[in-house]
């Protein structure tokens, strides 16, 4: 393929540790990870252990020299906070460098400033693992839905409140008590502010309606509400009602009442919002992150998945790299399409024989209703070592019962041989129905 691009990392924490042992591990990754070179990275401690080796002279305390590096050709940002994050960024795209990072509250507070730089140099600044952990929504929200014109975009964007508010809705535990756990767990931060007063979902919902409605968002002026203060009585009294309470972040288009057509108005907030049980968003539980995207005319999306941790950020994180590392190729070889828009394959797959694969499966019988018969399909099953996770009689009548079989995984292949000799019994009279069963 191409050349080979320098990254330089600065942070090897949760989400840095993640994207270094992803490139440590490229088999069965797409090949263009295997052009990237981890050339430098920046920590505070060199003496803390770390789940990820690296060769000592990669590492350093002075980030500076990470950006300036000049076999660093692109910069990945997973310190976190805003200061020294924003200067990095800003010295790195003056270097004529890209920038990934993951970093919501810098892009949140200063996106603009970046943006601009970015634009001037000439250089990208991506931002995928920023909102949502491994859930891929920034790419959707610029490429995918482009096409569209986007009414409303709402989520539950912050892990930490959703588990805690998961917790009150389904123990009926208090707040304070669910949070301690949550710390315990290493869920939450020892100084929580940032989720539970709803900063981070704030900063979410200025990046995310950023991108939707196509103007920066003055992320000061988001009206934020937090869950430190929601009483447990109202989780349960919504619950009795119908509804779950979610932190919920919304922001959402409205009619231009006015000629003025050169800002549009948008309503953001951050929230606890009670949402009906037979919302979408209403069965998003735990850690998990989910962001609903409305617009015309696709209707409904939904981007559901884990929102943070080191694999799923680094999942996001790595994207963004091959994104820049193949727009690099593109620039470099001439008649050359974007290795990853192109989707051309890079290496030879077969599809196994159907008795090969392994599933769980549900079955249905009828059978004589006589005594024995399902002890007798349990020894057809266990004779092809099939285990069994539920047998049902159902529908007895004189003549006839119906049986329901849920199987624990097991090859087609076992199957078709137990089918075989269950359906040659004499008490059985038919396979009425053999489905899949996840
Ligand atoms: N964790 C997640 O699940 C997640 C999900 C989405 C987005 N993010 C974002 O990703 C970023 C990183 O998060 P994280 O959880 O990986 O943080 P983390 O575990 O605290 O790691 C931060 C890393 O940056 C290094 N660092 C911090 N300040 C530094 C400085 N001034 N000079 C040199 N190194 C410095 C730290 O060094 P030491 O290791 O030596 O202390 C550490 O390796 C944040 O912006 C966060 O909001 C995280």
């Amino acid at each position: 393929m191409g050349t080979r691009i320098g990254l330089g990392l600065l942070g090897l924490g949760t989400v840095g540790a993640g994207v270094a042992e992803i490139l440590q591990n490229p088999e069965g990754r797409h090949p263009l990870i295997g052009e990237l070179e981890l050339v430098r990275v920046a920590v505070r401690d060199l003496q803390r252990s770390r789940p990820v080796e690296l060769p000592a002279a990669v590492l350093t305390t002075d980030p500076e020299t990470v950006v300036d590096d000049p076999a660093v050709q692109v910069v990945v940002e997973v310190m976190g906070g805003i200061e020294p994050a924003r200067t990095l960024i800003m010295r790195a795209i003056a270097a004529g460098k890209s920038v990934v990072t993951a970093n919501k509250a810098v892009i949140a507070h200063h996106g603009e400033e970046i943006a601009s730089a970015a634009a001037a140099a000439g250089v990208y600044v991506l931002i995928e693992a920023a909102v949502g952990g491994g859930i891929p929504i920034i790419e959707p929200l610029k490429q995918s839905l482009g096409g569209n014109r986007i009414e409303r975009v709402s989520g539950i964007i912050n892990g930490t409140t959703n588990y805690i508010l998961t917790r009150m809705a389904q123990e009926g535990a208090a707040y304070q008590a669910v949070l301690k756990d949550a710390q315990d767990l290493g869920y939450a931060e020892a100084d929580p502010a940032a989720d539970v007063e709803g900063l981070d979902a704030a900063d979410k919902i200025a990046i995310l309606s950023g991108l939707a409605f196509g103007g920066p968002i003055e992320r000061a002026a988001i009206p934020t509400q937090g869950i430190s203060t929601l009483q447990s009585r109202d989780v349960d009294y919504a619950k009795q009602l119908g509804y779950v309470v979610k932190l919920l972040a919304v922001a959402e288009r409205l009619q231009t009442t006015t000629q003025d057509q050169t800002s549009l108005p948008l309503a953001l907030r951050v929230q606890p919002t009670l949402i009906p049980n037979e919302h979408p968003l209403a069965g998003v539980n735990g850690v998990n992150n989910a962001i609903l995207v409305e617009g015309d005319p696709i209707g409904r999306v939904m981007f559901y998945g884990p929102g943070a941790g080191a694999g799923p950020t680094a999942s996001a994180v790595v994207a963004d790299i091959l994104n820049i590392a193949g727009i690099r190729q593109l620039e470099n070889a001439n008649g050359c399409l974007d290795p990853l828009l192109a989707a051309n394959s890079w290496r030879a797959c077969h599809l196994v024989h159907p008795n090969a694969i392994q599933q769980r499966n549900y079955v249905r019988f009828k059978a004589k209703n006589a005594p024995g018969v399902i002890g007798q399909i349990g020894n057809c099953f266990g004779a092809c070592d099939i285990s069994i996770q539920s047998i049902v009689q159902f529908d007895a009548s004189e003549a006839d019962a119906e049986i329901v079989v849920i199987t624990h995984e097991v090859s087609q292949g076992q199957m078709h041989d137990a089918l075989k000799a269950i359906t040659n019994l004499p008490e059985i009279k038919g396979l009425i129905a053999h489905l899949g069963c996840l």
